[in-house]
């Protein structure tokens, strides 16, 4: 994970720099760096490998005394955790760091190649700083040039800029990921977050979506995606909140699902090697995916249907057959374990107690044992032989969003691995895998667009008694989640069944008071579903279309509203078709006033049976 920090400032940044960026440490990072312009307009870069005392010492012996810069910790995407592929980034006219992926780097780096720009280093992130620095050689004014080369960025990200030419200004911009503008006295600051920003000051501007700014020692401009001048909202940020910070949304659980195209970047971040289009698990893991006679997977709520889109990807990839049950459940049935299998344990908290005694009833059985937790110093992270953490960080909203969606990425590179492992995935198939996985954050930052929409239509759903949730193969599992995330919030019934089962049942329920969530991109279901939901129209049920722009464009049933999604590989679809459906759960409970981060009832973790 990448953490970034600006600084405009009265006396030299370099200190200050490091002492944010140990605030962002929590974060993870691998390699660390920091630029400032010294006297003259000269700019310096002092990087290092490993953690942030490597980069102090490096500054001890060689002092930077520039008084503004950029400050950044890497985890490595592209390219190994060396000095050279630390951040920042430079050229002669422009220095950046940067947190997220671009995911159209080999054709921009291309480009620029040809076009005469030198590259020094491996990663995607250098394109931006080459991007930026072939339009400043064009004569741009540095905020031009950002401008004109954000235009050609594809992905989810954050950054920072810093120009020789000028000692007054440090740009950023955001899409994606996040990116705070901190407001001092004669000073001003960029940064992550507001914790980043806490030594500095407590008064924050939070970037909004496509928003880049410029900020000199006498304020900010900010601009938003299509270059207008924007006001955003300043707030002065309570000393608690510099613990969990919930920016400037309302509840945590609006908070996390607008984080997951930067957290699903992170969790990806240790998975995939994107510049390679590989996998990368641990080299040694205690069991051989190729001698695997089953997997079985336990986990509760959430996690549970998690695992149960898992179990679509193992099937497809791996052929691995997979067995998967709810921890309370599993650990009372006492189920005969396969000779080689792998039980493999999925929970945020790492705490839920049935998944836990699961875990210890495989253990004591002889299974391997690995975990998918969100929190590494958990009692399941201790105790699986091997843990495979989601990089979600700290979820605090009871009805989880990002948790899952990690969950999800960190499966679906495990399938992926486990195919390669046992021969049914070629080394191409591994790679178009990878790249689809690596598109992800961007197209999560576009389903989050479908908000507005998804607002206006939860005022309808909020007036449901009931609501049913419908989906095919990997999609029945979105569904299921759909139904839970709605109930869980907003205390209207909801129930998710494959698209399928719909004539076994529940379409004796359907009538014109009866919202139908259909969850359908266009796969190799998309026409079956299609069919599911014309039953349900011919009975006057009020269907809600979750779909991509395909799908939307074939479909041939009225809708009350479509939801449309991007177009995207199918096997990617369950990770974002779960935005849209967090988002309808969350909006329709705003709108029912009901205690949306702890709603009554639930707990988050939870520790008895
Ligand atoms: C509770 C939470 C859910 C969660 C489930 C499993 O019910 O409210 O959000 O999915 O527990 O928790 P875990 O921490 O094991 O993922």
């Amino acid at each position: 994970m990448c953490g970034i920090i600006g600084i405009v400032g009265r006396e030299p940044v370099a200190g200050h720099l490091v002492d944010s960026l140990k605030r962002l440490e929590y974060r993870g990072y691998d390699s660390a760096g920091v630029a400032t312009l010294e006297p003259g307009g000269v700019l310096t870069r002092r990087r290092a490998e490993g953690k942030l005392r490597n980069l102090e010492a490096r500054l001890a012996k060689e002092p930077l005394v520039g008084l503004v810069g950029i400050g950044h910790t890497r985890w490595a995407t592209h390219g190994a955790p060396t000095e050279s592929n630390a951040h920042p980034h430079a050229t002669a006219r422009v220095a950046i760091v940067h947190n997220g992926i671009i995911e159209n780097f080999r054709e921009l780096r291309d480009e620029l190649i040809a076009a005469g720009q030198v590259f020094s280093s491996e990663t995607d992130s250098e394109v931006v700083a080459q991007l930026v620095d072939h339009h400043l050689g064009a004569g741009l004014s540095p905020e031009l040039a950002v401008a004109a080369a954000l235009k050609r960025l594809k992905g989810a990200f954050a950054l920072a800029f810093l120009f020789p030419a000028d000692d007054d200004l440090v740009v950023g911009a955001r899409r994606g990921s996040p990116l705070a503008v901190g407001w001092g006295d004669g000073e001003m600051y960029l940064g992550s977050d507001a914790l980043a920003l806490a030594p500095f000051t407590d008064r924050i501007t939070y970037l909004e979506e496509g928003d880049w700014v410029a900020i000199r020692r006498g304020g900010a401009v900010i601009h938003d995606e299509t270059d207008a001048v924007v006001a955003r909202p300043l707030t002065v940020v309570s000393a608690s909140a510099f613990q969990v910070d919930r920016g400037n949304y309302r509840h945590f659980m609006a908070k996390e699902i607008h984080e997951q195209p930067e957290v699903i970047g992170h969790t990806l971040a240790r998975y995939i090697d994107l510049a390679a289009e590989r996998i990368r698990l641990p080299a040694t893991l205690p069991f051989d995916w190729a001698k695997l006679d089953r997997l079985t997977i336990v986990a509760c709520g959430t996690a549970f249907y998690a695992g149960l889109t898992a179990k679509y990807w193992f099937e497809q990839f791996a052929r691995l057959p997979v067995e998967i049950d709810v921890a309370s459940e599993f650990r009372y049935r006492e189920p005969p374990l396969a000779d080689n299998g792998l039980a493999l344990f999925v929970s945020q908290s790492g705490e839920t107690a049935d998944t836990l005694a699961s875990l210890r009833y495989c253990k004591a059985h002889g299974l391997h044992t690995a975990a998918v937790v969100n929190v590494p110093t958990s009692t399941i992270a201790r105790e699986a032989e091997i843990v495979f953490p989601t990089l979600a960080g700290p979820e605090i909203g009871v009805a989880s969003t990002k948790a899952f969606t990690c969950q999800l990425v960190v499966m679906a590179c495990l399938a992926i691995a486990a195919g390669k492992a046992r021969g049914r995935l070629s080394e191409a198939e591994e790679h178009t895998l990878v790249r689809a996985l690596g598109e992800l954050p961007g197209l999560l930052a576009r389903a989050l667009k479908a908000e507005p929409k998804i607002e206006r239509l939860a005022r309808q759903i909020a007036k449901a008694r009931d609501v049913i949730y419908l989906g095919r193969g990997s999609s029945f599992p979105i569904a299921l989640e759909g139904a839970l995330k709605l109930k869980e919030i907003s205390y209207i019934h909801s129930e998710g069944y494959a698209a399928g089962e719909l004539k076994h049942g529940p379409i004796a329920l359907i009538d014109e008071t009866m919202p139908v969530v259909v969850i359908a991109p266009h796969d190799r279901t998309y026409e079956k579903t299609v069919s599911n939901m014309q039953e349900v129209a011919a009975r006057g049920g009020r269907i809600v279309l979750i779909t991509c722009e395909k799908g939307a464009a074939e479909a041939s049933v009225p809708t009350l509203e479509t939801i449309v999604m991007p177009d995207m590989p199918p096997e990617i679809a369950p990770v974002v078709y779960a935005v849209p459906i967090q988002m309808l759960a969350y909006h329709t409970a705003v709108f029912m006033g009901t205690d949306v981060d702890q709603p009554r009832n639930l707990a988050k973790s939870v520790t008895v049976e």
